[in-house]
């Protein structure tokens, strides 16, 4: 049992407590070892002195190595030059498993691809620690925002039937003698849940099959999905940018160390502020054509367009007005303009592209039967789906927002690969 942890230094000045962790860095010269141990909560210098321990049990210490699990005890005390804030005068170390062989994760720069291979040992270094901890919270505080703000938490499934986001990217399954596919979305089911409380959402893995190699893609993502009941478009962009103040705001507050330790320039986030500008598809296929992209109505808005958009707004900017044929079936004709949606996504600044897509959802019984059929969809498997708009239907609501990217923007990383503990992407499945 652990009774005492580093990020608890704080409040024990002065006491003789025990660190159960591992030794991150050691150097020494001559009389004093200087360990860095970290145990998981934070880094901490701890000294050990030759002369207070012994000649024998020092000369054993010394050649521990990096990641060997250990306990130590001692004094602790603040230490304003150290980057860690705190020291410990050690009396005595239990060592539990010295390391043997080599340790493959130096403390020298390495490669990626290298890195990658090792993510199970990577994920205890310091930059590493800090993104995944931020991630952490950025996922405690989309619960703790949305519940304060009337949604039920309400599970999609994960194994299903249907193929809201396009039958291109779906990793099918045979279930039973009968074809599944992993849910790129739980938005659907969300819908159903709507109806029956009125503000739901989900948050959970979802699956793309998505042949992108780019930064911001990954075959498998976390997703949080809000959806609600007698709301429109207007409403539901508000919530949206609620949201994302609130996290922002909470990460700043919250992950003040972890953002020191990536280096992340605060200044860029602490400018966010709502309401967020509103820009229509076309007014930015206008803005893209200015900066040489060549583009047509209809066109998709790529990885290198989004970098485009964010590096001309300072906020997040919402595109509205999408045409309706680049948009997922479920989206809401616009009432005065049927050639587009009431569709909008999200992008964030700084080159982070897209993190929210959401829509008004068509809720009009014989629209969503033609548009279904439209999409190449067997209605057949839709029936349940269709059923919502049978039986009480409402103006509704709702919006995807994925965690990775999300998590990227605040720790300033620019691939996502690092913002999940094991990433999946087309190249990878190991570890
Ligand atoms: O825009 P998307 O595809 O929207 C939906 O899935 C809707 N059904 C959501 C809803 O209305 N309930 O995805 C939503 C968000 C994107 O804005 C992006 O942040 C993230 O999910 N996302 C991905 N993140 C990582 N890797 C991928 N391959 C992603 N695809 C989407
Ligand atoms: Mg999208």
């Amino acid at each position: 049992m652990r009774n005492f942890t580093i990020d608890k230094a704080k409040e024990s000045i002065d006491k003789v407590v025990t660190i159960d962790g591992w030794l991150y860095n050691m150097r020494s010269s001559g009389k004093i070892l200087f360990m860095i141990v970290r145990d998981g909560t934070g880094f901490i210098q701890c000294i050990i002195m030759k002369n207070q321990i012994g000649e024998d049990r020092f000369a054993e210490l010394k050649h521990l190595t990096q990641e060997s699990s250990l306990s130590v005890t001692g004094s602790i005390r603040e230490d304003k030059r150290s980057p860690w804030g705190y020291e410990m005068d050690v009396q005595n170390v239990n060592v539990h498993h010295e390391i043997k062989e080599e340790y493959p994760i130096q403390l020298k720069e390495h490669g990626v691809g290298f890195l990658s291979q090792y993510r199970h040992l990577w994920i205890r270094t310091p930059s590493q620690r800090a993104v995944l901890k931020i991630r952490a919270e950025v996922i405690q505080g989309t619960r703790d925002f949305l519940n304060e703000n009337g949604f039920v938490n309400f599970d999609s499934p994960i194994l299903t039937g249907s193929a809201p986001e396009g039958t291109t990217s779906l990793f099918e399954l045979d279930y039973f003698d009968e074809k599944a596919y992993l849910s790129q979305s739980g938005q659907l089911y969300q819908e159903a849940g709507a109806m029956a409380f009125g503000r739901v959402y989900c948050l959970g893995p979802t699956f793309r099959a998505e042949k992108s190699k780019t930064r911001r893609h990954l075959t498998e993502f976390w997703m949080v999905e809000p959806e609600m009941a007698y709301c429109d478009i207007k409403e539901s962009l508000q919530i949206q940018e609620g949201m994302v103040s609130y996290l922002i705001n909470r990460i700043l507050t919250n992950c003040d160390s972890e953002l020191k330790v990536l280096k992340r320039d605060t200044s860029k986030l602490e400018k966010i502020k709502a309401p967020f500008p509103r820009v229509t598809y076309k007014e930015i296929l206008e803005l893209l054509n200015k900066n040489d992209r060549e583009k047509k109505w209809g066109d998709d808005i790529t990885g290198l367009d989004e970098t485009i958009i964010s590096e001309n707004f300072e906020q997040p900017v919402f595109i509205t007005h999408f045409p309706s044929d680049s948009k997922p079936f479920y989206m809401k004709t616009t009432p005065t303009d049927s050639s587009t949606v009431l569709g909008a996504d999200l992008m964030a600044p700084e080159g982070y592209g897209e993190i929210i897509g959401g829509s008004q959802r068509e809720d009009d019984l014989e629209t969503i039967l033609s548009k279904i059929e439209k999409a190449g969809l067997n209605p057949e498997a839709y029936q349940w789906y269709i059923d919502i708009r049978r039986f009480g239907s409402v103006p509704h609501c709702g919006y995807g927002m994925g965690i990775e990217r999300f998590t990227a923007w605040m720790c300033g990383t620019d691939h996502i690969r690092e913002t999940i503990p094991f990433p999946r992407t087309i190249e990878r499945i190991y570890p």
